[in-house]
């Protein structure tokens, strides 16, 4: 028996997981094997080189899977913005209907909602949870420290900033709004406590990393694999810009660059952290759930385990409240 939550009815999925936008891996592979799994699938805009060639990729998705899945736009400051607004029309004129946004996105909110869009923001604090509340979202991806990518600063853990979402977050006219849980979820324990936390399902990316289908090199999975939940490094703290990245040579270096750095330019790290895809010569960004990934399976077997683990979970704490209890109280 299915989940049944705010996510799942809004969306039309079966099992209430998002693969959260992943730079550099958000591509129709993914994004179609985890909505053919019964998630929800999510390509990510940037990653494609121009807006002409998102839009083939939006049309390749849609070759690869019948079921919903979503576009994500990342608008984050940078010296030489790429053209969001032609990314986000693409976006509208194919017809995706789910987005998942992030970053400053006010513009592009606004033309989604116009366009007949349901909106996922990701927040990694209460206080822009309720500015992208007032823009009009349908969701908030609550994303803790926990996670992988930009973690705000912070530092609030989703144990936290989920009971204080289930607190805040209104819409104005007082109902409450559905927000999803990110940022160290990775199975199905993860979804039954994320429900327990008022969260109407689970946004994941590293755990989607270390699946067969994440068009990623086999190398990174298995580092994923084989690392425990002290193998991430936090760096650009000193520019208010913090990220999340996996932990190796080049986090080391770059770290100690901005620490003993007596200029304190960010050109001095910049190298470093903008090196892509290798594990073993450039960065790459991943959560500290790496601890919790154990194996590398199919995207399929993932999320059925996820919905088992997530059910009996659930039973179980059920069993524990006894109704007419002869409890010594
Ligand atoms: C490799 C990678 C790239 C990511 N790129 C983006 C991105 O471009 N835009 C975005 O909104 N989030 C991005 N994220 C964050 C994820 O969408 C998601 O919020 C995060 O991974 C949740 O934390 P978790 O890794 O603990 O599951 C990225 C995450 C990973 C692992």
């Amino acid at each position: 028996m299915p989940f049944e939550t705010a996510l799942t009815k809004a969306l039309g999925i079966r099992v209430p997981v998002v693969q959260g936008g992943m730079q550099w891996v958000g591509y129709a592979e993914m994004a179609s094997a985890v909505s053919n799994a019964g998630g929800l699938g999510i390509l990510t805009s940037l990653t494609q080189p121009t807006p002409a060639d998102l839009r083939k990729e939006i049309q390749k998705t849609r070759r690869m899977t019948s079921k919903p899945f979503g576009v994500n736009l990342t608008v984050l400051p940078t010296l030489s913005p790429p053209p969001y607004g032609e990314y986000a029309q693409v976006i509208i004129d194919e017809g995706i209907k789910i987005v998942e946004t992030a970053g400053l996105v006010k513009d592009y909110v606004a033309k989604f909602k116009a366009a007949g869009c349901t909106v996922l923001h990701k927040c990694t604090t209460i206080r822009h949870s309720l500015s992208a509340v007032k823009m009009g979202v349908d969701f908030i991806s609550i994303d803790g420290f926990e996670c992988a990518g930009h973690v705000g600063e912070h530092d609030i853990p989703n144990f936290v900033l989920l009971n204080r979402a289930k607190e805040q977050l209104r819409k104005p006219n007082g109902d409450p709004v559905p927000y999803i849980a990110s940022g160290g979820m990775a199975n199905g324990s993860s979804l039954a406590a994320a429900l327990s936390l008022g969260a109407c399902g689970i946004n994941m990316g590293t755990r989607f990393m270390a699946t067969v289908e994440a068009p990623i090199h086999h190398n990174i999975k298995q580092s994923i694999v084989n690392a425990t939940e002290d193998d991430t490094d936090l760096l650009m703290r000193r520019w208010t810009n913090t990220a999340r990245f996996f932990r190796n040579t080049v986090t080391q270096a770059a770290a100690k660059v901005e620490k003993e750095s007596t200029s304190g330019k960010f050109e001095e790290i910049a190298d470093y952290v903008f090196l892509n895809g290798d594990p073993d010569y450039g960065v790459w960004t991943a959560g500290i759930c790496i601890g919790l990934i154990h194996d590398i399976p199919t995207c399929d077997e993932l999320l059925k385990r996820i919905e088992t683990e997530a059910r009996d979970a659930v039973m179980e704490q059920a069993s524990l409240f006894k109704e007419d209890s002869k409890a010594k109280l």
